[in-house]
């Protein structure tokens, strides 16, 4: 777990680059920091490695201040992943990926084992690129790379700075989509910097919406960022597209519970209306549901599961769910809630053996 207490940066005279950002990231979520340039990102982010330190507050990692740990130590238990990956050219995929491995002492055996583990997890195969020099690689490859030499020591925390800025947008996404993957199976506890709204909504357990000035904005869920922006920066930032990424967050399931079937439409049967003739399932997105609404010839989509109608959604029962999620007077007591765990700790609270452990701090 990581938390950041009244954390501040000053660079002279003028507005301060990040404004006393307190927040707790649990171990093994994502948490994105996400705004405009210069907004403090980066300067919150290499508060957790030592890279910068906090003109006051502080940062805690498991309770413990990072000031009172030794740097080379600390960041050992860190992944460190930025934009221009920072490969060594004159190295080999093999040699980079096991710098820190080497650092530590690994003997070779080991080393080669973690090396080819790893080039596989990150979807390079081994064998092709394992002697490739950074110049031999696409930009999405080096990226992998990347992310590979930063999870080799297994390390419980990693912290990206816009990781996937500087590669085209397919390859941008297909990243995306990986990363998702990966942290699916490793649930490290990732830090991680982006100015694009989207790929923070797509990425972030959690996000951390700074301003210029270094001021945080909001700290929610992207359905909580999305459903009830805190400020109107934070309204504006997360732009006109709102709804409509909203219902990429909403299944059909939350659009019938707020209007449980009635026995006629249970039946497949509703009424006057001529009968539904799409279907989905209950985890399907609003945004499907809509495309099927769009695209479909009835009024309403059908919601199966197992071979039997749960019920129907409508226009209605969106605009519904909709609604009732963006006023949901549930969100302030669960920030409260929040608060009131930090104090109640929980440092156990990783769940299962991830990673090696040692370097947990
Ligand atoms: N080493 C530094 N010296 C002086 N000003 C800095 C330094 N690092 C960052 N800043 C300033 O602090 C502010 C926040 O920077 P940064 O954390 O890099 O923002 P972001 O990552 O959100 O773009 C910016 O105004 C930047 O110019
Ligand atoms: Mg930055």
């Amino acid at each position: 777990m990581i938390r950041f207490d009244a954390a501040s940066k000053r660079y002279g005279a003028g507005p301060p680059a990040l404004d006393g950002l307190t927040l707790e990231i649990p171990a093994g979520e994502t948490c994105v920091l996400v705004g405009p340039s210069g907004g403090g990102k980066t300067t919150a982010l290499k508060m957790v490695n030592r890279l910068v330190e906090p003109t006051s507050g502080r940062v805690l990692i498991d309770g413990r201040d990072v000031a009172s740990t030794d740097p080379v130590t600390l960041r050992r238990g860190i992944g460190y992943v930025i934009q221009q990956v920072g490969l060594f050219p004159h190295l080999d995929v093999a040699a980079n990926v096991a710098t820190v491995p080497r650092l530590l002492g690994w003997d070779r055996r080991r080393t080669e084992r973690r090396v080819d583990e790893l080039l596989d997890l990150v979807g390079l195969e081994p064998a092709t690129y394992r002697h490739r020099r950074p110049d031999e690689l696409s930009g999405g490859q080096r990226q992998r790379v990347g992310v590979a030499r930063a999870l080799a020591a297994d390390p419980p925390i990693l912290l990206m700075d816009e990781p996937f800025g500087a590669v085209d947008p397919v390859t941008r996404a297909r990243l995306q989509a990986e990363f998702l993957r990966l942290q699916q199976q490793l649930r490290r506890t990732v830090v991680l910097v982006t100015h694009d709204i989207d790929e923070a909504l797509r990425l972030g357990d959690r996000l951390a919406v700074l301003a210029t000035g270094g001021r945080l904005e909001q700290y929610g869920t992207p359905a909580e960022v999305l459903g009830r922006p805190a400020t109107p920066f934070v309204a504006d930032f997360v732009g006109s597209g709102r709804t409509l990424r909203r219902l990429d967050l909403l299944s059909a399931a939350d659009a019938l519970a707020l209007r449980p079937p009635i026995a006629s439409e249970a039946g497949g049967a509703i009424g006057a209306t001529a009968a539904p003739d799409a279907a989905v399932a209950p985890d399907a997105t609003l945004a499907d549901v809509v495309a099927a609404l769009l695209t479909g010839d009835g009024a309403a989509v059908r919601v199966v599961e197992g071979g039997s109608v749960l019920g129907t959604v409508t226009l209605d029962s969106i605009r519904a769910a909709l609604r009732e999620t963006a006023a949901d007077p549930a969100v302030p007591e669960v920030q409260g809630e929040v608060e009131l765990e930090d104090d109640g700790e929980s440092l156990g609270d990783r769940e299962g053996p991830v990673g090696s452990g040692e370097t947990a701090r």
